[in-house]
């Protein structure tokens, strides 16, 4: 969703400003704009629509003269994405340009307050205010005027604050801003992709916490404007990451780069033959104290919780239930001290899952978090972080983010089940071995990319796609459906093969396509019964399964074979061709997979 950058130093501001949104791109945006500070004034150019036509109409920047100044993507909330409403907005007396990602809860009470002491308003935002009250207040020093504005501000937001006197401000809450230490240079940016290009040196700012930016010197202050200490943390993430690396778009790099990111995530964690999960920080005993899990996550990452539930329940035979995290917040959830809450996030910002783990966490439970980036809001959140080492996911559709999600939560699993005792060494080994083996079985999978390039060109046109499958296989079924869904906007959706049945195989008429995941060997006598059921009525089949299944590759119309593993690690290698299908589906309907229609990567606000 919206993205923040902000420059202070002795360089052009508007270059660095617009090279900064487009890293920040693919979070999703409608609008961008950048305000540049010069000779006493401040400048703004907005637009609808995309960076480019910001970077034409100044010439790259080089038409907006000066050293200092913030620049926004913007992703509509309050007011159409249009010119007037895009950031940066200026307050009426032209002394602030302010930008903002989230959303301001009580802009409406705000605004009429404003309007009846004579403000006049331009845009339809919620941002707006902030420009005003910033101007309300300002016969005070700008620091106070933006401590006494944030005071006035209710809900979750993150602000960029620039002063026609030559100050800047980044303040911080809900939301995520991380300030980079350049030399005699400094920035602010929504997201470390936007940074790492001039700094590998950042502070995280934590709620409630303002910074102000001079090209020599950052200092932060608590929302009392008291000074605080911030440690300056290290990023590990190079450019060369956060670029497509010759790739056409940034999924089908990010699909690729899997077996990279697998070993990353795997390997360092077994040493001499063990999981390792020190980094857990969870003791034996608070670990046998633990008699229930709660999963929580949105979309994807919520599918990566449905893979865990099965692996978890199997290897521990502890109770999990897995919740949407939209759902779970206003629920009331039952969770007590021995009660785990394992939040599932990519970006590690996402509103509604940081909500639940707040309610969670203030019943007592237990909090942990699989994230993927570090220093994240619900990375600092929760009790216990274990990291997914995924390297930055630019493509709004999530790859490598999923499946070293999945492989956190197998990992997990095995490793607690030992923990309990309550798997034997000749299981425990076998399954390490081929959790070890993963990076190379996805190498496999993606070999099969020219295969999955033919079977999608011979599905494109359909629209609607049924998905079906049992126990683990049904669980990468809804991840496979989603993929399909966002970026090729066919219909598809996915059921578990035992309830068609009861219902959706009213939908299977001659030609109904349906991708049947019969990877799950245990079942597979009754996927093969559900597969003849829908064929007997006409379905065209695609089936996926492990490499030697002749019984598929007879009765299905098209098959995928996938490398053989440990079923309940299968869904890793299982969901490859999905992603593989998905991405030339889209690509067949012409469609812009890196930023698809209405979505965004990073889902800030509620
Ligand atoms: C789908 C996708 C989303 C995310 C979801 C949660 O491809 O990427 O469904 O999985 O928005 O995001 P994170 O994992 O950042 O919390």
């Amino acid at each position: 969703m919206c993205g923040i950058v902000g420059f202070t130093g002795s360089r052009q501001a508007a270059p660095i400003l617009l090279e900064g949104l487009k890293r920040l791109e693919y979070r999703g945006y409608d609008s961008a704009g950048v305000a540049v500070l010069d000779s006493g004034d401040i400048s703004v150019v907005k637009t609808r629509g995309m960076i480019k036509n910001l970077c034409e109409m100044t010439h790259d920047g080089a038409d907006v003269k000066g050293c200092i100044g913030v620049g926004h993507t913007r992703w509509a909330t309050h007011g159409v994405p249009n010119d007037v409403n895009a950031h940066p907005h200026l307050s009426n007396n032209g002394r602030f340009a302010v930008v903002h990602n989230g959303i301001i809860e009580n802009y409406a009470q705000l605004r009429e307050e404003l309007i009846s002491s004579g403000i006049k308003f331009k845009s339809d935002t919620d941002t707006e205010v902030v420009a005003h009250l910033l101007e309300y207040y300002g016969d005070e020093d700008a620091k106070v005027a933006v401590m006494k504005t944030a005071a006035r501000l209710k809900g979750s937001y993150v602000l960029g604050v620039l002063c026609n006197d030559g100050r800047l401000f980044a303040i911080r809450e809900s939301g995520p801003l991380i300030l980079g230490i350049g030399v005699g240079e400094n920035y602010f940016a929504s997201d470390v992709t936007a940074l790492i290009a001039h700094t590998k040196n950042v502070i995280y700012l934590d709620d409630g916490e303002f910074a102000e930016l001079t090209p020599d010197k950052i200092t932060v202050y608590d929302c009392t404007g008291s000074p605080v200490t911030k440690p300056v943390s290290r990023v590990v993430w190079d450019v060369e990451a956060a670029e497509k690396g010759g790739y056409e778009h940034f999924m089908l790099k990010e699909i690729m780069e899997q077996p990279r990111a697998l070993k990353a995530t795997i390997e360092p964690r077994i040493k001499d033959g063990r999981i390792v999960l020190e980094e857990l920080g969870l003791t034996d005993e608070e670990l046998r104290d633990v008699n229930k899990i709660v999963i929580t996550a949105c979309g994807s990452a919520s599918y990566a919780g449905q893979v865990g539930r099965y692996v978890i329940e199997e290897l521990c035979r502890i109770p999990t239930q897995v919740e949407v995290a939209s759902e779970l917040r206003y629920r009331g959830p039952i969770v007590d001290s021995h009660t785990l809450l394992i939040a599932v996030s990519q970006s590690g910002e996402t509103a509604d899952t940081i909500a639940a783990i707040r309610e969670c966490k203030e019943k007592g439970a237990r909090t942990m978090a699989i994230v993927n980036v570090v220093g994240s809001t619900i990375a600092k959140l929760v009790d216990h972080v274990v990291y997914t080492w995924a390297g930055p996911e630019v493509a709004v559709a999530t790859t490598k983010g999923y499946t070293t999600q999945v492989a956190i939560l197998d990992m997990l699993a095995i490793y607690l089940a030992d923990k309990l005792g309550r798997i034997d060494k000749e299981r425990y080994d076998q399954l390490l071995g081929d959790l070890q083996e993963i990076p190379s079985k996805i190498q496999r999978a993606i070999d099969l990319n020219t295969h999955v390039q033919y079977l999608a060109e011979r599905y494109y046109q359909n629209r609607a796609i049924y998905f079906i499958g049992r126990n683990l296989d049904y669980a990468s079924c809804m991840e496979g459906s989603l993929k399909l869904k966002e970026i090729s906007y066919i219909f598809a959706e996915a059921y578990p093969a035992g309830e068609l049945k009861h219902g959706t195989i009213a939908l299977i008429e001659s030609g109904s396509p349906v991708v049947a995941l019969a990877c799950y060997e245990r079942l597979f006598d009754k996927m093969v019964s559900n597969i003849e059921e829908i064929k007997a009525r006409g379905a065209k089949v695609l089936a996926v399964a492990l490499e030697g299944d002749k019984r598929i590759v007879s009765q299905a119309d098209d098959f995928i074979l996938i490398p053989r593993s440990d079923p309940l690690l299968v869904p890793i290698a299982e969901i490859i061709p999905l992603q593989l299908f998905a991405y030339y589906v889209a690509k067949a309907n012409g469609c812009d997979i890196d930023k698809p229609k209405n979505l965004a990567k990073s889902v800030t606000v509620e």
